[in-house]
């Protein structure tokens, strides 16, 4: 059986004014106007074989978003876990795989993140078919893409010589510098992590172990002492304060040695910044991607985004505008990696 982890704690800082901490990107309905990101990945589920309950894992303040959310799509009766503070993606992996153990001391999980587009679920539902048996053998299983540009934002993945469905991972390097992931693109062979996992719960946990001891510990604290009701699991926080803060790849992947990828090509896209969600969008003959009440004259390369009135443009070319009620930002495209430095700034100034 295989157990959907949801991890839905991010912010979604780069996507400010939009994503608000209160309302981060995977609970907005960025990509289409009829479900939010979170729901769209819920929905590209239905299909794949002996499927458990879904697990969902997200901040305290999201609870009643992420609930009516998934209510919304009819499902009922999913675990939901609730972090008290965020610990990044290794914790909260651990406290879903931790969870899952209670159940089934076999359970199966497939990590996926509550914020990416994939255009064609029937690509990414099979590679998730072609990981399946490497997971049960003990493998962590990483989905692999093409990569299109020296992102520096992601993983990269090199995979082993092989044509198989799925190959060995001989290295993987979270986050490299610009040099770095230039050299990777040139160098050929490599590919982005996706950012989604397939593995045993038991297996991600007994390497965890090795790697972070004091952060699977605090994970088994914040379980046994968490609240269950209905709805929720709130996971407790004094557990939790002393755990280290660390992503699944900085703390798993790069040290693992059972690590293998599937190479995806599912249309893809981490909608992280404005940019990418450009990249995501339909542009229109001029090049831009609109959104909303929009009017662009002579304008070319845009994103242009109006929630709440009329957003006119007239020779504005590579740039960003995203209207809402309370904040407007102007950014030029190649700049939007740093809208997070207003986001920081807001934060500090209160
Ligand atoms: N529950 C929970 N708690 N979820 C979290 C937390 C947390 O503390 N922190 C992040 N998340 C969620 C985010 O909402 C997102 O859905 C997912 O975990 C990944 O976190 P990001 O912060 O978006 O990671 P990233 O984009 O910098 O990097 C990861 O994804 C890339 C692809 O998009 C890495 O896995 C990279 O290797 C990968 O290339
Ligand atoms: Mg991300």
């Amino acid at each position: 059986r295989l157990t959907p982890v949801i991890l839905s704690g991010g912010s979604g800082s780069r996507l400010w004014p939009l994503s608000r901490e209160l309302y981060p990107k995977q609970l907005l309905p960025l990509m289409s106007p009829d479900h939010t990101m979170l729901q769209a990945t819920v929905q590209r589920l239905a299909g794949i074989a002996d499927l458990d309950r879904l697990l969902v894992i997200c901040n305290e303040a999201h609870r009643f978003l992420v609930a009516e959310q998934l209510r919304a799509i009819g499902e009922t009766d999913p675990a939901i876990l609730l972090e008290p503070l965020a610990r990044n993606t290794a914790p909260a992996v651990c406290l879903a795989a931790l969870h899952a153990l209670h159940d089934d001391s076999d359970a199966l999980l497939l990590v996926l993140p509550a914020d990416h587009v994939i255009a064609d679920t029937a690509a990414f539902q099979q590679a998730v078919a072609q990981g399946r048996g490497d997971a049960l053998d003990g493998a962590l299983v990483t989905f692999g893409i093409v990569p299109t540009r020296p992102e520096t934002g992601y993983g990269y993945i090199r995979a082993e010589v092989g044509d198989g469905p799925t190959r060995g991972v001989a290295e993987f390097v979270e986050k490299p510098d610009l040099e770095t992931a230039q050299g990777y693109l040139a160098a050929g062979g490599y590919y982005w992590n996706s950012g989604m996992f397939l593995f045993r719960a038991q297996r991600f946990v007994d390497e965890l172990e090795q790697f972070a001891p004091e952060m699977v510990s605090a994970c088994r604290g914040a379980l046994d002492g968490a609240e269950r009701d209905l709805d929720f699991v709130r996971l407790a926080r004094e557990p939790l304060e002393p755990c280290p803060s660390n992503s699944i790849d900085y703390a798993v992947m790069e040290r693992t040695r059972n690590a293998r990828v599937v190479p995806m090509d599912a249309g893809w896209s981490d909608v992280g910044s404005w940019d990418a969600l450009q990249s995501a969008g339909a542009p229109d003959a001029d090049g831009n991607v609109t959104v909303g009440d929009v009017l662009a004259h002579d304008s070319r390369g845009n994103y242009l985004r109006a929630e709440s009135r009329l957003l006119a443009t007239v020779g504005l070319e590579d740039s960003v505008v995203v209207e809402t009620a309370d904040a407007v930002l102007v950014a030029r495209r190649d700049r939007v990696q740093d809208v997070k430095a207003i986001v920081e700034r807001l934060r500090a100034e209160g």
